[in-house]
């Protein structure tokens, strides 16, 4: 059976999400944002990064449009993940949650513009998420920014970013599942359900969507769990062994390497078989989906 060849097509796609980033970005001084605030948020959603979210928005839409989908609704859509992810990790690095120096290979925001600033930015960039989905005519935009608000709120990422460091937390596989789930996995799935939805898939589609993303959702975050204990700062771009320093709650503090390895896999293989429908044996989707477990970074 062929193999799908994901680096060509990872790089094509990152390329291409680089640059709706960089177009929109270069929006936000017109629009008055002060020049401290946009350098602070440029220099967090422009530092690389896999764009696994992005892509992966930009994948399904693809899929379910079966052509190259350039839609500005889709693009837009694919742009709002990115902006909310690096929200995400501008805030998760502050010293009041990781205290983390180093991210995307640099210094981390507040290390550069303080913590203020950094604070400020991630709020920017997690309002201008909105602002850049609802801009348009499209009905559709309703229904893509309450994707992202239910993926990135109470119940979802920030839900979620609660649980990692409740120091309450019960100390069994059902609660880190659902830790996993809500922190990292919400935002992934509607990466997915967002690119369907934007390029007016059906019902199946959709429902393809959901058990690849979760199962995808759930699968990247026990590999950054097993990349943290087995990986290296220099391959990462973020500190490595933080969470053990940080007594987090990981898939290889509760059952061990071999076994998270093991449960990422068995979840890798259920995300392919969900979107065979969409693109037969092996694609895109495949592809990233075994990237989501199998990358070095
Ligand atoms: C890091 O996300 C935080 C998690 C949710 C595990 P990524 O591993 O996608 O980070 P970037 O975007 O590539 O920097
Ligand atoms: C954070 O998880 C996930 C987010 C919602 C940002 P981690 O704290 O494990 O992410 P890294 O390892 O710092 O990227
Ligand atoms: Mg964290
Ligand atoms: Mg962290
Ligand atoms: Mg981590």
């Amino acid at each position: 059976m062929a193999v799908f060849n994901l680096d060509p097509f990872m790089r094509m796609q990152q390329a291409r999400v680089e640059a709706l980033l960089l177009e929109r970005a270069d929006r936000w001084a017109s629009a008055g944002t002060p020049p401290q605030l946009a350098e602070s948020m440029r220099y967090s959603l422009l530092a690389g990064g896999k764009r696994l979210r992005p892509v992966l928005c930009l994948a399904f839409a693809d899929a379910v449009a079966r052509a190259s989908t350039d839609d500005v609704v889709v693009l837009d859509a694919a742009c709002s993940l990115e902006y909310v992810h690096t929200y995400s990790l501008v805030h998760d690095d502050l010293p009041a949650m990781d205290n983390d120096d180093l991210r995307r290979g640099r210094p981390t925001n507040h290390k550069v513009y303080g913590e203020p600033v950094a604070l400020l930015a991630g709020d920017a960039l997690l309002t201008e998420a909105f602002t850049l989905l609802a801009s348009g005519p499209e009905p559709v935009r309703g229904t893509l920014c309450a994707e992202l608000a239910r993926a990135s709120g109470a119940a979802g990422m920030v839900g979620g970013q609660v649980l990692d460091i409740a120091a309450d937390r019960a100390p069994t596989l059902d609660y880190l599942l659902r830790l996993h789930r809500l922190k990292t996995g919400a935002l992934i799935l509607a990466a997915c359900r967002m690119g369907v939805q934007a390029a007016g898939g059906d019902a199946a589609a959709l429902a393809s969507a959901v058990t690849y993303g979760e199962a995808v959702g759930l699968a990247f975050q026990i590999a950054d769990d097993v990349l943290d204990v087995t990986s290296s700062a220099e391959a990462m771009g973020k500190p490595v062994g933080a969470d053990a320093e940080a007594g987090r709650f990981t898939f290889p503090a509760v059952v061990g390497l071999d076994e998270s390895r093991r449960m990422a896999s068995e979840l890798v293989a259920r995300a392919q078989a969900a979107v065979r429908p969409l693109e037969g044996e092996d694609g895109p989707l495949a592809a990233l989906a075994r990237y989501s477990v199998e990358r070095k970074s």
